[in-house]
């Protein structure tokens, strides 16, 4: 009987570590705190940094097929946004990033360039990525959870995030990132497929596939315009320095 019910105990965790992705918590003494949490990590798991088995191709074929997603991007009728859109925005950043960061969708600036982040958000988010520290051009990857800009900025919808999703997931697999940054509850939700609130899935570090490090927290734009989220977006940015 005691062993029925450890087997039962331990298929219901196997389950939801599955379904949730979500593999470490950090102690809440650790949170909203100026020290640098230490992520410690499940041993039943892959090294943090180990994502090789993604993908074997040689540099040159892996620039190339990135090259070939955002051609095919670039000609993207999949969703009602191609209508309105100046440019697509594919992404941008080196191929041998060791962050990937991914935000909601073009606004107006980056709709009018094809690069993600080029505005005001853009901005503040290259100051945020100087200070752990990090250079936008030769370490990360950015791009967005939809690459066309929706009309009036508004979130893009759910047929939108799953006809355009599947490029997302060719990138990461191109770029073999070591960590993966999640701007945003949009962002969020469509990477995690989940609902939980954004205080719920800040603070964990989830795993891509199972294997890459990845961590959610506030977009830039709401940070510029809530001061208080400042110190919360400091603490994930020490949590994504530790992973590196
Ligand atoms: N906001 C986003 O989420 N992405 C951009 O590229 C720009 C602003």
């Amino acid at each position: 009987m005691k062993k029925l019910i450890q087997k039962l105990a331990i298929n219901l965790l196997r389950h939801t570590s599955q379904r949730y992705g979500v593999i470490t918590k950090i102690p809440s003494s650790q949170q909203e705190t100026d020290e640098v949490p230490t992520p410690t990590r499940n041993e039943d798991n892959a090294p943090a940094n180990d994502n090789s088995a993604l993908n074997n191709d040689t540099p040159e074929l892996r620039k190339t097929s990135l090259q070939r997603v955002h051609e095919t991007i670039s000609h993207c009728r999949k969703c009602p946004l191609a209508e309105h859109r100046k440019n697509t925005v594919p992404g941008h950043g080196s191929l041998d990033a060791r962050v990937f960061v991914i935000g909601e969708a073009p606004g107006m600036a980056e709709d009018k360039e094809g690069v993600p982040f080029v505005g005001a958000s853009g901005q503040y988010l290259n100051k945020w990525l100087a200070t752990i520290p990090l250079n936008r051009e030769r370490d990360v990857f950015i791009t967005n959870i939809a690459k066309c800009r929706p009309p009036q900025n508004r979130n893009p919808s759910a047929t939108e995030v799953q006809a355009c999703i599947g490029y997302l997931h060719e990138q990461i697999t191109l770029v073999q990132p070591d960590v993966i940054f999640v701007l945003g509850r949009v962002a969020a939700h469509a990477i995690l497929d989940t609902g939980a609130s954004l205080r719920e899935l800040r603070t964990h570090i989830h795993r891509y596939n199972d294997r890459i490090p990845l961590l959610v927290s506030y977009h830039p734009s709401a940070v510029l315009r809530d001061p208080s989220l400042r110190r919360p977006v400091w603490n994930d940015l020490q949590m994504l320095k530790e992973l590196l």
